[in-house]
């Protein structure tokens, strides 16, 4: 599965017809549409100079969480640790900022533009404990693709 989603992943960078920002919304697509578990797939970069993340291409549900503040939630915890964060349960975490209750699990993983953290992947499943390191790797992968087009 992943494998196959790699090279999607691959060819959308590639496609000169799509600027960055619909390349990244192509990806989201894709990826929600291509792993089952996958039910809210989204990227949110640093705000400027602000200690903030901001919003930008997602599939799924709206959500009110347009902007998150370092420290705040799983995504604002990702932007200061600069590591992989894996929630198997989001009601067994204190700092996490609910944005649908069909939500039952969570995946962050930082992205990297010449080795500064600049934005994540973020990922919601409805699915209990699903993320394996398969999916750590994968979206690694997906990140640092997305990283050339940035
Ligand atoms: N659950 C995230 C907030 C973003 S929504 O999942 C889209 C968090 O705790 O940071």
């Amino acid at each position: 599965m992943f494998a196959v989603l790699k090279t999607k992943v691959k060819a959308i960078i590639q496609d000169t017809s799509l600027d960055s920002t619909e390349k990244m919304q192509s990806i989201c697509d894709t990826l929600q549409n291509g792993v089952s578990y996958y039910d809210w797939v989204g990227f949110y970069f640093k705000n400027g100079d602000k200690r903030e993340l901001k919003l930008g291409p997602y599939t799924g549900e709206p959500t009110d969480h347009t902007i998150i503040p370092f420290g705040k939630g799983i995504c604002g915890q990702v932007a200061e640790s600069n590591q992989n964060f894996v929630v198997p349960d989001v009601q067994a975490q204190d700092n996490y900022i609910a944005c649908s209750i069909t939500v039952k699990s969570e995946i962050v993983v930082p992205l990297f533009k010449n080795g500064e953290n600049i934005g994540q992947i973020d990922i919601d499943s409805n699915t209990p404990d699903p993320f394996t390191e398969e999916d750590e790797r994968f979206l690694e992968y997906v990140n640092a693709q997305v990283a050339q087009i940035l």
